[in-house]
Parts: C-alpha cells; structure tokens; sequence
C-alpha cells in the first residue's frame, strides 16, 4: 500500500546556483535571511549531498533573548511552537495556548532573529473550524513577524493549508504526534504504527499537494520516516521521527537541558543549563546573604566629595548602633 502510495522523485535545481554552499548554510558568518525558496530546495534527496544540502536545523524560541542566541548559532528555522504553553506557560498541553498568546511571542522573537526563518504556530482552535478562520489566524502571525505558518494534521486540514498558500502565506505542516490531539491519542504516543502508517503517508501526500513546503514528521517509527521523506519532493523536518528525514526540530528547553521534568527519548540535551542556572541562582542567594555580592566591582564610582564629605552626611553611629548625634542634619537626607 506504501509503495502504491509513493510519487515519483521530481528532480529539483540545484540551490546553490554556483554560489558557495558554507556562505549559504549554517554559517555564523552568514547574515542573509533564510528563504522559504531556500528552504524547500533543501531536500537532501534531490541534491543527493550532505555537502550541497546539508540538513535543516530548526528549534523552537519564545522570547528575544533565546532567538539571538539561536540566530547566532547558525540555526536555519526559528519555531515559535504552541509547546511555549508548556515550556512557559506551565501547562500539561498545548491546547490552552491561545493565538494572541502567540502572536506576542511572535512578535518578540522576530526581534532576536537577523538570519533564522520564523516559523508561527497556529494554536489549538484558531484553524480548524473553517479555511476563512486558518486564513485570518495565519494572517494575524505574518503581521507579527512569521514569515511562514505551522499548523497541526493531514488531510482533514489540507484544504485549510491550501486556501493560506493561496493568499501568499508559506505554510509547514505538521503530521504524526500532533500534540493538540493529545486526547484523541490517550496521551503522547508514538504515532504510525500498524494501519496508521498508511494514514500518514496520505497526510503527507495531501498536505505537499496543498502546497506546504515542508513537513514535521514527529514521534513515528524512523522506516515510515525514510518513506514519507523519500516519497516527497518537499523536505521533511523531523522530532522523534530517526535519523532520514531532511532536518530536525528540538525544543529549545529539552535541547539545553533547561527542563526540570519527564524528558522525551528523542530529546537529546546538548548543554546542562538548568543545573547550571541552578548553581548561579544558589551562589547568589549565599553572596547576598553573605554580603559579598556586590564588591567594589559592582559599584558605580562614588560621588567626588571627599570621604570626609559624605561621612559628614550619616549620623554617627556607635559600635551598639545607636545614633550619636541624631540632630545632625537630618534634612540633609532628603
Ligand atoms: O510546538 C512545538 O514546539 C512543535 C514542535 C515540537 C515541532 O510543534
């Protein structure tokens, strides 16, 4: 049925167009915004060389600050994720999240990014009940600072992600674990197993040809990954989807090593921030209590009065504590 299912490999122009592939990808050097056109024409299995495409980086950012450093880092694709009602707004899904909620962060990342593509997400309800609410929603995140819109399932939604491509608005689909459908799931499962392969497979197929220009792929086996990958012509971005897809996504917080609670086997930590956050915030509440946070270094200069100046301004006051000479120039004090 898979087989059946599978298209024939339409061969793509070479992207780099005779141009310098390090200059084009990945480099911290690069400051050139990352085009959707560029994107697209990332399908590793086109170009059939790591070197010409190398695969697409892509994490998710909530705030400003996360976006610089990822910008900074060479990252191909900035998400604003609907997981930023987990990460930041500490709740047990996405399904709470609403679209002005992440229209802000929208807004606040695109601030932080000078090379990164911003990705939106459309939240749980601001898309599925008809293509003229997708198209609003979608519109909202662009004029917040997307340059491209994600929102979650296949066939259901494709006719949604065509009527947005129609007006001009590049759309990510997003199939697989769809983490707004946590309930119809009974939890977060690995999705695509047995019969359910074949209905991602047709997700996959309905939303290329509703025009998406790329695919996240998450949480399914990594064999029906490398199918669907080798099957479209658009690249295919993969979490918890094993190593064939055409680009991976992490989630800032899970990447760093940020989260405190359950994290998922796919979620490979690159640093240890959140110990290492911990272990500042604790040195501080000891040099604080201690007072040794702030010395001399700390301190901007002092006023040019002399010593003999300023000691003239406080009260004495004895080694008990109590003042001296309390009617020394107490308005001086104000
Ligand atoms: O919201 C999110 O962070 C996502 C990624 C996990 C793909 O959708």
């Amino acid at each position: 049925m898979r087989l059946a299912l599978k298209l024939e490999r339409r061969k793509g122009v070479d992207p780099t167009q005779g141009r310098d592939p390090k200059l084009m990808y990945g480099s911290q050097s690069a400051t050139k915004k990352v085009t959707v056109p560029e994107l697209r024409a990332r399908k590793s299995t086109l170009l059939g060389s790591p070197e010409l495409a190398p695969k697409i980086a892509m994490v998710t950012a909530y705030d400003y600050t996360m976006a610089r450093l990822a910008d900074e880092a060479g990252m191909d694709m900035v998400l604003v994720g609907d997981s930023l009602a987990m990460v930041v707004q500490g709740l047990n899904t996405t399904i709470p999240v609403t679209l002005d909620e992440m229209a802000y962060h929208c807004r606040v990342v695109a601030r932080g990014l000078t090379r990164a593509h911003l990705v939106g997400d459309l939240s749980f309800m601001s898309y599925q009940v008809s293509s003229a609410q997708a198209v609003e929603s979608a519109g909202k995140l662009m004029k917040d600072g997307a340059e491209s819109i994600k929102l979650e399932g296949g066939q259901e939604i494709a006719e949604h992600a065509y009527r947005i491509v129609r007006v001009g608005i590049p759309v990510v689909g997003h199939i697989g674990l769809t983490p707004q459908s946590v309930h119809a799931f009974g939890g977060f499962k690995v999705q695509g197993r047995g019969e359910g392969a074949d209905k991602i497979m047709a997700d996959a197929i309905a939303l290329e040809q509703a025009g998406a220009f790329a695919i996240v792929l998450e949480a399914i086996p990594p064999d029906l990954a490398a199918d669907i990958t080798s099957m479209l012509t658009v690249p295919t971005i993969g979490i918890g989807a094993g190593a064939h897809c055409d680009g991976q996504v992490l989630v800032c917080s899970d990447l760093l090593g940020l989260s405190r609670g359950h994290q998922p086997k796919f979620a490979k930590r690159f640093a240890n921030l959140g110990d290492a956050a911990v272990n500042a915030f604790s040195a501080y509440v000891q040099e604080v209590r201690a007072g040794t946070f702030p010395a001399a270094a700390h301190a901007y200069k002092a006023n040019a009065q002399s010593a003999a100046a300023q000691s003239e301004r406080r009260p004495p006051i004895s080694a008990s504590g109590d003042e001296l000479d309390a009617p020394l120039a107490l308005d001086r004090w104000h």
